[in-house]
């Protein structure tokens, strides 16, 4: 432990060369956010059923389904397939992420893993240059980056087990292949997402012929974009399940995509690729009962973690966005990004001790160390040891019986590595840049790690996405979740603490200004919005504060004895409410 704290010292020295964002990965991160006045802000009601989702078209098949007498799983099998089609840019069959699911029909709550793993032929130096220092470009924009996709076996696992068995797999992907064969009219959101990522995906050969016009020319707003080799992969899937992907040509043009690019999946790694089922992660905040991603996801972890050290201040006596709310949750989320960098990783290739985690008295120990007058430099988060004592996409939908699923999933950047496997109209995802390239070394996000979340065949790369459903007397009040990396578990936190301590409508917490600290950099990041003083304030307690907060959007549901109320988060252009 002793020679662990000296290294993490110099980590935390170091840190500071070692952040580096990649400017055209986070591109769409620069765009600032103006918050609405939040005492206008109103959700979006219905009294049946709804799908919050980031682009209208696939939330609209999902409601659709919900209508025809699917539930919550059905809709968001459905839409999900719908996003891989209308939201390329993270709506993914190429990538992977994670859904929970609260079924009242089997009375169980489950997650269903659908991570991207590590080709067999990965090694742990992969990420490593000749000089043996980590080196990001293997890692975001090579094809070594891209990991096995698990969106397939995922949506197609939750519909098989917990889908009301009213449709068929082929029922459920019509519509995805509908858009896919006879288009749909490109956005304003998407062309300009598109022009950002040309210049990346130039660099492979197919990409830009399937998402630019005819004549290579950039996609404009309504143009209408159709994705024939699309079409084609998802008849496969609908007609034999997953090794319609997984297995035969499909399967053949992956792997001769990634190969040609440089990379080292084969058809052997997607033909062993397994969803898993997990035992969601469990604890309780103020009565509520909190169910979120367990690892490989760090989401769900960080998230309880946060929540627990809150629970033992007044966080309602303080007024809302004020300087001293803010601060305790800045220094609950510092504590719990320290612990996800050192401990957590891929469950079946570390033991994290995420039992002693998550405890309340391993948080009333980490509270004992927060001073509410002043910010603790990151290097002094070392204390407590549990051993001794833009880009990635969510949804959250409902059904009319309380079913209820909270879905995040992702390519990593914004169309993932920019390549699109020919034949198969698939974009691929950049994944395995969330594994930790050498001990001490960052992600894209800045996310520091160690040994637990190294390169390693088969492996699962540490994710932060936090698919979260909040339960009263087991049944569902709000389902969230949000994209934007590392910023995902603390936008996640901020929309619990608004619903559940502050009673704030669900858009109004969704829209709220949001603060972000991941232990390292030892700084706090800011959305627009704060008023100045605020911000003086917390500079007063000693914060480092910084503008602006990269791109979150915390799609949401809150179940209330009024009805369903949808937040669209009104950060990104295109989210939607569809219900009825
Ligand atoms: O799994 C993770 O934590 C990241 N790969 C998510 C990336 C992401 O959210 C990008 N979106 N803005």
């Amino acid at each position: 432990m002793a020679v662990f704290a000296i290294r993490w010292r110099r980590v935390v020295a170091t840190f500071v060369l070692a952040f580096a964002f990649t400017a055209t990965a986070l591109a769409q991160e620069r765009r600032s956010y103006a918050p609405p006045d939040l005492a206008t802000v109103r959700a979006i009601a219905a009294e049946h059923g709804m799908v919050v989702a980031q682009e209208r078209l696939a939330a609209q098949v999902g409601a659709d389904i919900l209508r025809q007498g699917g539930n919550a799983v059905d809709a968001a099998v459905a839409t999900g397939f719908a996003l891989a089609v209308t939201y390329p840019r993270a709506g993914n069959i190429g990538g992977g992420g994670f859904m929970v699911i609260h079924s009242t029909e089997r009375k169980e709550d489950v997650a269903i893993d659908y991570r991207e793993t590590a080709p067999a032929a990965t090694t742990r130096d992969i990420f490593l240059g000749p000089d043996g220092k980590p080196d990001t470009d293997k890692s975001r924009n090579s094809a070594l980056s891209i990991g096995v996709p698990g969106t397939v076996a995922g949506l197609t696992l939750a519909l098989a087990k917990y889908g009301s068995g009213r449709f068929t797999l082929a029922q459920i992907l019509k519509p995805a292949i509908e858009l896919a064969r006879d288009g749909f009219v490109v956005t304003d959101d998407m062309a300009d997402t598109l022009s950002d990522m040309y210049r990346r995906m130039a660099r492979w050969q197919n990409a830009t012929g399937t998402l630019s016009r005819t004549d290579g020319t950039p996609l404009q707003e309504g143009d209408r974009l159709i994705q024939a080799d699309l079409a084609g992969t998802l008849s496969a899937i609908a007609e034999q399940g997953p090794r319609g992907f997984y297995e035969g040509p499909v399967a053949e043009r992956l792997a001769a995509a990634v190969r040609d690019a440089g990379g080292i999946m084969t058809v052997d790694d997607l033909k062993s690729y397994e969803a898993v089922i997990r035992s969601p992660v469990r604890g309780s905040y103020r009565g509520y009962d909190i169910v979120s991603m367990p690892l490989p996801s760090s989401g769900g972890t960080v998230l309880l973690q946060s929540l627990n050290i809150l629970e033992g201040f007044a966080i309602s006596d303080m007024k809302h966005g004020s300087a001293d709310s803010l601060h305790l949750m800045i220094e609950a989320m510092k504590r719990a990004y320290a612990d996800r960098a050192r401990y957590l990783g891929d469950p079946a290739f570390v033991n994290a001790p995420v039992n002693v985690l998550t405890t309340k008295e391993y948080a009333a120990r980490q509270r004992a160390g927060i001073d509410p007058a002043r910010a603790t430099p990151a290097g002094d988060v070392l204390a407590v040891s549990p051993r001794e004592g833009s880009n990635t996409t969510h949804y959250s939908v409902v059904d009319a019986t309380g079913n209820a699923v909270s879905n995040t999933y992702t390519l990593n950047f914004p169309y993932g590595v920019g390549l699109v496997a020919a034949g198969a109209g698939v974009l691929l995802n950049n994944e395995l840049d969330d594994f930790t390239a050498a001990p001490g070394a960052s992600n894209a996000f800045g996310l520091v790690g160690f040994e637990a979340n190294l390169p390693g065949p088969g492996k699962r790369p540490l994710s932060s996405m936090s698919p979260t459903i909040v339960l009263k007397d087991g049944k569902p009040v709000l389902v969230t979740g949000s994209p934007g990396g590392s910023r995902i578990i603390s936008a996640v936190l901020q929309v619990v603490i608004d619903v559940l301590d502050y009673k704030m409508d669900v858009a109004a917490a969704v829209a709220a200004p949001r603060v972000h600290h991941q232990w390292l950099p030892d700084e706090v990041r800011v959305e627009r919005g704060f008023p100045d003083a605020l911000l003086a304030e917390l500079k007063a307690k000693g914060h480092k504060v910084v503008e602006p907060l990269g791109q979150t959007s915390a799609n949401s549901i809150a179940v209330t004895p009024g009805g369903l109320f949808g937040a669209p988060d009104p950060r990104t252009r295109g989210a939607a409410a569809a219900g009825h």
